[in-house]
């Protein structure tokens, strides 16, 4: 049975507040679907609130967004977090989810047009005919003129696929099924993800392998200091001449300088990008799409559920599912007073956390820890709810930087 009674917080600098009833402010248009599954006896859910517990978010830039004390989480109804101040959110204890997947099938289908406006002269045609409204006999102008768009088929030619994520291990796999060879590359790959890949995607031993053998190639890889300007003209030195490259992920990781020029040169033949900028959009050969990727009712609803699911387990159980910042930490069935604690990942926290509980004779009956990168955090079930002298001493351990008690 779950507890009825709501949730504490207990975060330092904001101490003891109760709330009946939890705000999630909306920073873009969020599918209904989702914003459902906050229920308006625990909820309110809008775009103008004040004070709000939680945010839903998708691509709108919060860098410059001044947080409510309150703020404990930050959903972003999608995949890229390029657009939410990690760091700063990590300090302040505001948990930062994404729905990794939820938008992946939406993602591989427009990479699958994209290949094909990238082979076919498809948008030059639709334009030329509606050129020819109003003119005598369309259908013979049509056949007269069509060898001008004349392309080159999928079939047979090499893809290679940068990031072997969600969306890149789809990707890979649909390429296979229209008949092209693909070769993947991805330092970082999970077991589950190798294990989704078609058996003949062929593992590239590094960036330069996909780079010298493939006539097409597809970025899927986040926005990362790292990941920036990954192609420039150095790697585009290194393609084969009359290359296509699709980067339906983020702007950033094209050096746009480049691209243009390698156009131009034609050692780049067609440049596919759903990230348009000053510097691309209106540019013979590069095919600029509207940021549409995830844009199908299907996955806005799917990201939405998601995201809204994963808010509604941490803000009112303390789970932790999917979070970019915080480990994922969980206990599934929710029965018993919990205390959840964030700390820094150094070392001797867990004792110092569970000695405080054993001072008072309090029996621990379940425990959840997990650690990511400088933070970790912990979730500790007891036989009776956590008093004020528990929760002070909590607070007091060095290195502990946000409490909540549950139930
Ligand atoms: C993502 O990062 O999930 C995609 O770029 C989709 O972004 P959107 O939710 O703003 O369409």
């Amino acid at each position: 049975m779950p507890l009825t009674n709501g949730a504490d917080y207990v975060i330092m600098n904001n101490p003891s507040e109760e709330r009946n009833v939890l705000k999630v402010k909306l920073m873009n248009k969020i599918a209904k679907v989702g914003t459902d599954v906050l229920s308006p006896n625990r909820y309110e859910v809008g775009t103008d609130l004040q004070g709000e517990d939680a945010i839903m978010v998708r691509s709108a830039n919060l860098h410059e967004t001044e947080f409510s004390p309150s703020l404990r989480a930050i959903a972003r109804c999608g995949a890229g977090v390029n657009n939410i101040p990690l760091e700063r959110c990590t300090k302040e204890g505001i948990v930062v989810f994404n729905t990794p997947g939820a938008n992946a099938n939406a993602v591989k289908e427009l990479a699958v047009a994209a290949l094909v406006l990238a082979s076919r002269d498809i948008l030059g045609g639709v334009k030329w005919v509606e050129s020819l409204q109003g003119t005598e006999n369309v259908a013979k102008a049509v056949e007269a003129g069509k060898s001008a768009f004349v392309g080159h088929e999928l079939a047979g030619k090499t893809l290679g696929v940068i990031g072997l994520g969600a969306i890149g291990g789809m990707v890979a796999n649909a390429a296979i099924s229209l008949g092209m060879s693909v070769m993947g590359y991805d330092p970082y790959i999970t077991a589950k993800a190798a294990w989704s890949l078609a058996p003949s995607v062929r593992q590239a031993s590094d960036y330069g392998d996909i780079f010298k053998h493939c006539d097409y190639i597809t970025l899927h890889v986040p926005a990362t200091p790292q990941t920036k300007g990954m192609i420039n003209e150095k790697t585009i030195a290194e393609m084969k001449a009359g290359v296509r490259i699709l980067n339906l992920a983020r702007a950033d990781l094209v050096d746009a300088t480049a691209i243009k020029s390698a156009l131009e040169s034609g050692k780049v033949a067609c440049y596919v990008t759903d990230f348009p900028t000053d510097e691309t959009a209106g540019v013979k050969g590069i095919i600029a799409i509207p940021h549409l990727g995830a844009s199908t009712m299907e996955s806005e609803d799917h990201c939405a559920v998601m995201a809204a699911q994963q808010l509604d387990e941490f803000l009112t159980c303390g789970n932790i599912k999917n979070s970019v910042n915080f480990p994922n930490v969980g206990i599934p069935v929710f029965d018993k007073p919990r205390v959840c604690v964030m700390n820094k990942n150094v070392p001797n926290m867990l004792s110092q956390i569970t000695s405080v509980f054993s001072s008072q004779n309090i029996n621990i009956e379940n425990l959840a820890n997990g650690s990511k990168g400088e933070v970790a955090y912990t979730i500790v079930e007891t036989n009776e709810r956590a008093n004020e002298d528990i929760l002070q001493r909590l607070k007091d351990i060095d290195g502990v930087f946000g409490i909540r008690t549950f139930g």
